[in-house]
């Protein structure tokens, strides 16, 4: 699909027109760029129709006069009210509508007010972002009615001026490139773990290899020699091959190197503390793991001048003969010595692994890792922000600014000593569950804490946003949402 962006009186003949109207702008919208027919086609619908500009209104109507047969008509909502995820939504919504009606082509207006008020690259930047993840779809196992096969081949973005247009045009190939990967780690986290296996996020990560980024995959046999027991134990209830997967994008002059670390569990369930519901859910425990994952992919595009390190701890949790148990001891890569107390907490154990290989082999200036960890921090949020936590506020208000530019909610979470004391085993250093449930967020978060040395770091919990139950113009039901990837990705912008 083709994004571009153009500026003053409309020349194109396109098969929809849509109209962007914030509620206070319906009776005397200012629509300059339109002819004279397609204006009066717009204010007739917006009369006929009832439209009165809220947040989720959206109409769409055939005509057959003037420059466009088809007119998309949304609202933008209250202007004191405007977010910029409104913007996207509104695109995402847009094109759907555009495409179901069997248009090629869309232009997007919006009122002169709305671009002159708002930075033209915000406008774009949200624009764009909304545009690529609405016309997402999955589509790979499904019967595909021949009707959901309709595919928009061009959206053009119209700009009052010609300054606002050049400024959108800057950062059009960025936005879209971040968000066609959030698309990417999207199918990562959907397709069951009997296609997305450890091998398969293996080869993904060897395709990168062709482009700048050196790739290694460490075995079994090269994990258990370095001591990796945390890690081994999840892995060893199934047939699965467990694989920490290297990704090392080391641009020359670099200043400065970054690690990302994701948990991918291709499937949890839950080991011998059998989950007993939504386990179907679980293949998109992977996703933290997707998200660097596919952030490399993007790494990889953007070239990004310091050093990004991306890491996933790649496994699967089952119950096979060999499973690990409640009651195992397990001895750490950095040695300290772990009890076992529930098999279904076992991100934590991936991940401190992973982040011990991290933090020795690379001493990156700051660490950031992501993973689908908790249900508590589900239980705290809902499914509408994430759960961040950290050992270090400076490097913190660095991802969470750059989860700002993303438009990623990130809720700031505490870590107290007394989390870190309920972590602490009986008969080892640590357990890998805290002896009751409450706040088992900031506990996961506390164990992270003990593989961690003295590098700046920040956790993202991932679990309410990754596989939401809520749909929207932007998100399909029953899908994963690439949370994360923009975040990681504007952070490597930054550095
Ligand atoms: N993968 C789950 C966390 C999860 C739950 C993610 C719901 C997404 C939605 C994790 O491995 C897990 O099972 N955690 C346990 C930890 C507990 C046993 C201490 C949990 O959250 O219940
Ligand atoms: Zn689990
Ligand atoms: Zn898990």
């Amino acid at each position: 699909m083709k994004i571009t962006t153009t500026t003053g009186k409309l020349k194109l003949q396109p098969d929809a027109v849509a109209v962007c109207l914030f509620d206070d702008e319906i009776k005397a919208p200012r629509l300059p760029m339109l002819d004279r027919s397609t204006s009066r086609e717009v204010m007739k619908l917006i009369t006929a129709a009832k439209f009165k500009g809220g947040k989720k209104e959206i109409v769409r109507h055939f005509t057959d006069r003037g420059t466009a047969p088809v007119i998309i008509l949304h609202g933008l909502g209250s202007r004191k009210d405007f977010e910029w995820h409104t913007l996207r939504l509104v695109a995402g919504a847009v094109v759907r509508s555009a495409r179901d009606a069997g248009a090629k082509s869309v232009v997007l207006i919006s009122e002169e007010k709305l671009t002159d008020e708002l930075p033209a690259e915000g406008v774009a930047r949200s624009l764009v972002s909304g545009i690529i993840l609405g016309n997402w779809r999955f589509d790979h196992y499904r019967e595909v009615p021949k009707e959901d096969k309709k595919e928009l081949k061009s959206v053009v973005i119209h700009f009052t001026t010609a300054v606002r247009k050049r400024a959108a045009d800057r950062i059009i190939k960025t936005v879209r490139t971040i968000a066609e990967c959030q698309n990417l780690a999207r199918e990562y986290g959907t397709h069951p773990a009997n296609v997305v296996d450890t091998n398969y996020l293996a080869r993904e990560a060897r395709k990168l290899s062709k482009q700048g980024i050196r790739v290694t995959v460490l075995d079994k046999t090269r994990m258990e020699a370095l001591g990796m027991g945390l890690l081994l134990a999840v892995a060893q209830g199934s047939a699965m091959p467990p694989k920490l997967i290297v990704m090392d994008w080391n641009p020359r002059n670099s200043k400065k190197t970054i690690a990302f670390v994701g948990k991918g569990v291709v499937f949890d369930a839950g080991g011998l503390n059998l989950k007993l519901s939504s386990m179907e859910e679980m293949k998109s425990d992977m996703c933290g793991g997707g998200a660097v994952l596919a952030a490399m992919h993007g790494v990889a595009k953007l070239k990004p001048k310091c050093r990004v390190v991306g890491i996933i701890g790649a496994v699967e949790n089952l119950t096979g003969a060999n499973a690990y148990r409640p009651s195992d001891i397990l001895t750490a890569m950095n040695g300290k010595t772990v009890e076992v107390m529930n098999t279904d907490a076992e991100g934590r154990l991936v991940l401190g692994d992973a982040l011990t290989y991290a933090i020795r082999k690379y001493k990156p200036n700051g660490i950031v890792d992501v993973a689908t960890l908790t249900g508590a921090a589900v239980v705290a949020l809902g499914e509408y922000s994430n759960a961040v936590f950290t050992n270090n506020e400076r490097w913190q208000k660095e991802v969470m600014t750059a989860a700002e530019r993303a438009g990623e909610r990130m809720w700031p979470m505490p870590l107290y000593e007394e989390h870190s004391e309920l972590m602490k085993g009986d008969t080892a250093q640590l357990r890998n569950a805290a002896p009751h449930r409450w706040g088992g967020a900031c506990t996961a978060a506390a164990f992270l804490k003990e593989f961690i040395e003295d590098t700046p770091w920040v956790h993202i919990d991932i679990a309410p946003t990754a596989f939401p139950s809520p749909e929207s113009s932007i998100q399909p039901r029953k899908t994963a949402t690439g949370s994360a990837v923009s975040t990681l990705l504007e952070l490597t912008l930054g550095c």
